[in-house]
């Protein structure tokens, strides 16, 4: 009750009517109940009940303090108890004196306003170029493809397929999808992409069909040798590659299975023309299903107002989904003219992400073991390697050296060094934060305006995709990419990875993706006991604009990630 009341009262929703922040601490407080009690229990156990209470007490006093500066002999304690869960509580305090400042004009507008007019020189090529050969040639037998892994780590391996079946003039089944106990989701290709419209669109590359024809059974192919695991395939497998070691099975059994296949095609050398269709594949044949975009253009009728003009980004994605008229938009609650602005986020500051990592997080002992515990459970063998290895980094070193996922909090700080102001609209994707929201609490206090798809969608509207990760990451991948602004403060991720990647391809040079530059960061944060504020904003620009830089394809980069590249993006002068 303590912690459901202390949550309400922080209002942090204040500003949207459309959210019920109560109904939403309920849900917040069932899903995480156990981990609550678990966490209750443990601090009880370890500290005794004076220190517990003091514990819930604080982060929200400290909360509080930081906004009023009042009680300063309580907040000294509470610093002292709580050093744990905020790592830069001075920081923090400046970050929150130059937001509240008055007349807030900054490096934050030139994202929001400016365009690249070099950027602009490069505009979308891939679906010009056809090879208009896939229908004259005989195919050399069926490619069936199962991939592994999330949503977005599948539309890799999609595109890759259709790079290798036109390489071996083979075949393509629309490629299936295995369903893994971490992303629980048993969607299949036709409940997230327009299965038609992706036949049709390559259909001068590759014939794909929907079946593999009945007179193979995909349970024997095992047994005629017609089975290809990543084990059989290098992982920068070469067309060379695929044309020694698959090929000969296929025109033997006329059929090739590809289990668990995941990026098993390198990147260079590559012809052109392999490099073009994966890049048609990826930018201009998945589309997702209408019910997803259906979904996300409500999303963004929510944030942005009604009527606002679509970008070219928002057309690709969303198709025929016109903004359908909104009654609680966050735009009509602001008082503002105009389409109301958004930056999107995807902190994949996740449990499993934070554990694997091997970092800290200022949670103390508490977190350490609930750490630990998580690891042995998820990763033994990595745990193992560990023990056995004397030499490995320490937390610190680790931190040091720019190798932990950017927390809620470091998050926050960068925003303000950047001067976005506290009235932003940021889009959350993902979800399960890693200490919910008492770690969230430093990025809510500095941006109240901060929302999910589980705040904007009533659980009617959101039900439809409920039970369905990848569904729900897609409306995701929506919303990052169609954002003004997207920051990327996960670690390198598949979804930060494509969606810059959709923003440079059809971005015109208008959606810029922040990538902060995280070794950069933690030298500047190494210095968070004395730093002034201006300095670290400073140092923060400075970093965060070396990363805007237009970036052309280099070798054995990702075409996904970075699409300047010749057949796939074109230049005009
Ligand atoms: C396709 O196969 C048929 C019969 O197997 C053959 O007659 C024809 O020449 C082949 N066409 C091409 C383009 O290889
Ligand atoms: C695929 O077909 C083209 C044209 O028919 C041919 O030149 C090429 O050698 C074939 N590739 C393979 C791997 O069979
Ligand atoms: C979208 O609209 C266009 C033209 O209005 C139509 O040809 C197309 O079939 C529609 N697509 C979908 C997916 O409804
Ligand atoms: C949204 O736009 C539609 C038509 O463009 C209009 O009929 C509707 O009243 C608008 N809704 C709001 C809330 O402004
Ligand atoms: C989602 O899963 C839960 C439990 O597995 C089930 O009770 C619920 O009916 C499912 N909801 C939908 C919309 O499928
Ligand atoms: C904050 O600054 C202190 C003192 O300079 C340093 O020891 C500490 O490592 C810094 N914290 C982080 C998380 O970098």
């Amino acid at each position: 009750m303590l912690l459901q009341g202390l949550r309400s009262g922080s209002g942090r929703h204040g500003s949207f009517k459309g959210v019920n922040a109560g109904k939403r601490n309920i849900s917040w407080l069932q899903r995480h109940a156990r981990s609550i009690i678990y966490t209750i229990l443990l601090v009880g156990f370890l500290c005794g009940l004076d220190s517990l209470l003091y514990s819930v007490l604080d982060g929200k006093m400290l909360h509080k303090s930081t906004i009023t500066d009042q009680e300063a002999g309580t907040e000294q304690r509470v610093v002292e108890g709580k050093e744990g869960i905020k790592m830069y509580g001075r920081l923090l305090n400046l970050a929150m004196k130059s937001l509240s400042e008055t007349e807030y004009e900054g490096h934050a507008s030139k994202f929001l306003q400016d365009f690249n007019p070099q950027a602009s020189m490069w505009r979308p090529c891939a679906d010009k170029k056809t090879k208009s050969k896939g229908k004259s040639k005989n195919s050399s037998g069926f490619i069936v493809v199962s991939a592994n892994g999330g949503l977005n780590q599948q539309r890799v391996a999609i595109c890759n397929a259709v790079a290798v079946a036109s390489l071996l003039n083979a075949t393509l089944v629309i490629p299936r999808f295995l369903y893994s106990n971490v992303w629980n989701d048993p969607s299949q290709f036709s409940d997230i992409y327009q299965e038609d419209y992706f036949i049709n669109m390559l259909k001068n590359d590759v014939p794909i069909v929907k079946e593999l024809p009945s007179r193979f059974n995909l349970k024997d192919l095992e047994a005629i040798g017609s089975l290809v695991t990543d084990a059989d395939i290098p992982k920068e497998a070469t067309p060379r590659d695929y044309i020694t070691k698959v090929l000969p099975i296929l025109l033997q059994n006329g059929v090739v299975h590809f289990l668990g296949f995941g990026n098993r095609l390198g990147f260079d050398p590559m012809p052109i023309e392999l490099q073009s269709l994966r890049c048609k594949c990826n930018f201009h044949a998945l589309k997702f299903v209408p019910r997803i975009q259906k979904i996300a253009s409500l999303l963004l009728s929510r944030i942005r107002g009604n009527g606002t003009k679509r970008s070219m980004l928002e057309e690709q994605l969303l198709g025929n989904f016109t903004s359908p008229s909104s009654t609680a938009s966050l735009q009509e609650s602001h008082t503002s003219q105009g389409p109301a602005q958004y930056l999107a986020l995807h902190l994949r500051f996740e449990i499993d992400m934070v554990a694997y990592s091997m970092c800290e997080f200022g949670g103390g002992e508490v977190e350490r073991r609930e750490l630990q515990a998580y690891r042995e459970a998820h990763f033994p063998l990595s745990v193992k390697r560990l023990k056995d290895n004397s030499q490995h980094l320490s937390p610190t070193d680790l931190r040091q050296t720019g190798k932990c996922p950017m927390t809620p909090e470091e998050t926050a700080l960068l925003l303000s060094a950047l001067r976005f102001k506290r009235n932003t609209y940021i889009y959350l994707a993902g979800s399960h934060i890693y200490g919910g929201e008492s770690r969230m609490l430093p990025l809510t206090t500095l941006y109240p305006n901060l929302v999910t798809k589980e705040d904007l969608l009533s659980p009617k509207e959101l039900a439809p995709l409920k039970n369905f990760s990848s569904q729900l990451a897609a409306v995701d991948f929506i919303m990052c990419a169609t954002a003004d602004i997207f920051a990327i403060t996960d670690s390198g991720s598949q979804l930060s990875s494509l969606v810059s990647g959709f923003r440079t391809y059809y971005g015109n040079g208008r959606a810029p993706s922040l990538r902060p530059n995280h070794k950069k960061l933690a030298e500047i944060l190494l210095q968070n006991r004395t730093m002034g504020w201006k300095k670290f904003e400073d140092k923060i620009k400075r970093m965060v604009d070396e990363g805007q830089k237009v970036r052309l394809r280099g070798h054995g980069q990702s075409l996904y990630r970075l699409p300047r590249s010749k057949g796939c993006m074109c230049k005009h002068h």
